[in-house]
C-alpha cells in the first residue's frame, strides 16, 4: 500500500509540473481518484479489461483530444458517463492527459 501511494505521489508531481503553465493547475490525481478510479483503476489498471487504459487498444482514439471528447460526452450505452457540467473544461483536459500518460506505449504529445 505504501509503495502504491508513493507511485501515485510521484506521478502527481510529474503531472502537475507538466501542467504548471496554468495559474491554478487542478490536482489531477485527486480528480482521478474521486471520479474515475472506481471504474478505471489505479494507474488505469482496471480489474475489468474493458475499463483498463493499459494492456489493451484504446477504443476511441489515442490523442488527448479524443479522450477529452469521451470524458466530456461519455459513451452512450456504457457506464462511461458524460462529465460535462460536473468537471471544468480544464479539469477534463488535465484528466485526458493524465489517463493518456498511464499508457507508456503512446508517444508523448507535443
Ligand atoms: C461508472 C464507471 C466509469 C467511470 C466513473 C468513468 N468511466 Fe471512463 N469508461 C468507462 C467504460 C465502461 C468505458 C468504455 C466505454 C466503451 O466501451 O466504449 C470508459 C471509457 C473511457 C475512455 C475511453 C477509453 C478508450 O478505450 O478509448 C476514457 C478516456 C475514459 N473512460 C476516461 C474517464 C475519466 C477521465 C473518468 C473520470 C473523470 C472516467 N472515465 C470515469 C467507465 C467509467
Amino acid at each position: 500500500m505504501r509503495a502504491f501511494l508513493l507511485i501515485v505521489a510521484i506521478s502527481v508531481s510529474s503531472v502537475s509540473s507538466a501542467t504548471s503553465a496554468s495559474s491554478q493547475p487542478p490536482n489531477v490525481a485527486t480528480l482521478y481518484r474521486v471520479h474515475c478510479v472506481m471504474c478505471h483503476g489505479p494507474m488505469g489498471k482496471a480489474a475489468i479489461p474493458d475499463m483498463a487504459f493499459i494492456g489493451r487498444k484504446w477504443k476511441h482514439g489515442t490523442k488527448s483530444t479524443d479522450m477529452i471528447k469521451i470524458i466530456t460526452e461519455g459513451v452512450t450505452g456504457t457506464p462511461m458517463m458524460p462529465f460535462r457540467g460536473k468537471l471544468k473544461p480544464d479539469e477534463i483536459k488535465a484528466l485526458a492527459a493524465h489517463v493518456r500518460s498511464f499508457d507508456k506505449t503512446l508517444p508523448p504529445e507535443k
